[in-house]
């Protein structure tokens, strides 16, 4: 295990957000979790991280910070339409697809290049292009932080929804995930339903490939988010909010090209859309700005504070409040 005192975080968030923990701990095989937990850390005040790339540090951390670097991902069981594959938290996600790739599993390959490690995918439930883990995760194991004791929770016992799950609700600061197995799919099957994908796609002749796919969806990507080693970001700054119908159809009344898609509780709105139309695209304060090709992350162009941020955030959650009525939240974790 790494260990450092008093030392800045600013290469440990993708933010990029200069400020300081008390300690830093780099956890790099099972031996240093137990050592964790004989030693009390878990006693005193911690954070746990992975690659720091859905955080929002606001001030310097007057506690532990753990950052996850456990590795190994193999396959592990078989049936007759799946393989399962388990992976260490502190693997990172994208050689997690590629892995997945490479052993010709589908499942995974729409949610290439998100940043991040294993272990933080199931806490929000990552999404992007039509897929969520939740359609991949088979369990997660872990640590519960206050005895040390194992837990295995079924992808059921997740309680996944988007964006959101049971670690960010009842288990939220209650445990430390180790593990997660994930369920691919033998046979090829591949999830076209976002719209810019299947368009993107229709561009090549079938049979595509795993790797056609992903590196189809790495384009999208790469032409509307930062570079995180250029431009420091959390990726979207806030959940799309969901809307009832009635307010939807008002809304829609007045702004006929509003985007919108079904969801279980309404209807789901585009935040970056909605904060494009409040004017953000042209307002920069310090180094703090909105990203011009995608409104919905919030981006540092080199020395803004956490503090700066969070003033930031603040005035477009009212702006979009105060011009559509629609609250939006936070989809980073604020420190
Ligand atoms: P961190 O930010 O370090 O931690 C996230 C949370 O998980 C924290 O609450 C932390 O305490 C907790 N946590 C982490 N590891 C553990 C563990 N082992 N046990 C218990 N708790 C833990 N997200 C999407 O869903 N879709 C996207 O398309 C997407 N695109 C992005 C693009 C960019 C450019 C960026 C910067 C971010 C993007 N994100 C996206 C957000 C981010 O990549 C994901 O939320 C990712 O899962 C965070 O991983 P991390 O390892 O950096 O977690
Ligand atoms: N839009 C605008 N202006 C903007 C940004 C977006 O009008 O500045 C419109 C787009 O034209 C599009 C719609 O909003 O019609 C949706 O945009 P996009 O496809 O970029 O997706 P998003 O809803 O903004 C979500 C996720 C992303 C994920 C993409 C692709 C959330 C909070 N964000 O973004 O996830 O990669 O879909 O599936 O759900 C993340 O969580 O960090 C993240 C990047």
């Amino acid at each position: 295990m790494q260990k450092f005192n008093n030392i800045s975080l600013k290469k440990y968030n993708t933010f990029s957000i200069d400020c300081k923990c008390k300690q830093l701990l780099i956890v790099e095989n099972d031996a240093d979790i137990d050592w964790m937990f004989s030693n009390g850390i878990f006693k005193q005040k911690h954070l746990i991280i992975g690659e720091g790339s859905n955080m929002l540090f606001t001030q310097d951390y007057d506690g532990t910070v753990i950052r996850m670097g456990t590795k190994g991902m193999h396959i592990f069981n078989e049936d007759a339409d799946y393989k399962y594959v388990k992976a260490a938290a502190g693997e990172n996600w994208s050689d997690f697809v590629r892995f997945c790739i490479q052993n010709e599993l589908y499942g995974a390959e729409n949610l290439i290049a998100i940043p991040g490690l294993v272990g933080s995918s199931p806490v929000q439930n990552i999404g992007a292009y039509g897929c969520e883990v939740k359609d991949i995760i088979y369990n997660v194991e872990g640590r519960n932080i206050h005895d040390g004791s194992n837990f295995l929770l079924s992808n059921e016992a997740c309680k996944f929804a988007y964006r959101d799950s049971i670690f960010k609700n009842e288990l939220k600061e209650k445990c430390l995930i180790t593990n997660v197995t994930f369920r691919l799919k033998k046979n090829a099957s591949f999830n076209l339903s976002y719209k810019q994908l299947a368009e993107e796609m229709s561009h090549y002749s079938q049979p595509y490939s795993l790797q056609l796919v992903a590196d189809t969806v790495e384009k999208i990507r790469q032409n509307k988010l930062p570079d995180i080693t250029q431009i420091g970001c959390a990726g979207s700054f806030f959940k799309n909010p969901v809307v009832s119908q009635e307010k939807f159809e008002a809304l829609h009344q007045k702004y006929e090209n509003l985007v919108h898609y079904p969801a279980p509780t309404g209807v789901k709105l585009a935040a970056g859309q909605l904060i494009e139309l409040c004017g953000w695209k042209e307002i920069r304060r310090g180094d703090v700005s909105v990203y011009p090709k995608q409104a919905l992350v919030i981006v540092n162009w080199g020395n803004a504070t956490g503090k700066e941020v969070v003033d930031y955030y603040c005035n477009i959650i009212h702006s979009v409040e105060d011009k559509f009525g629609v609250k939006i939240e936070p989809e980073v974790r604020i420190i």
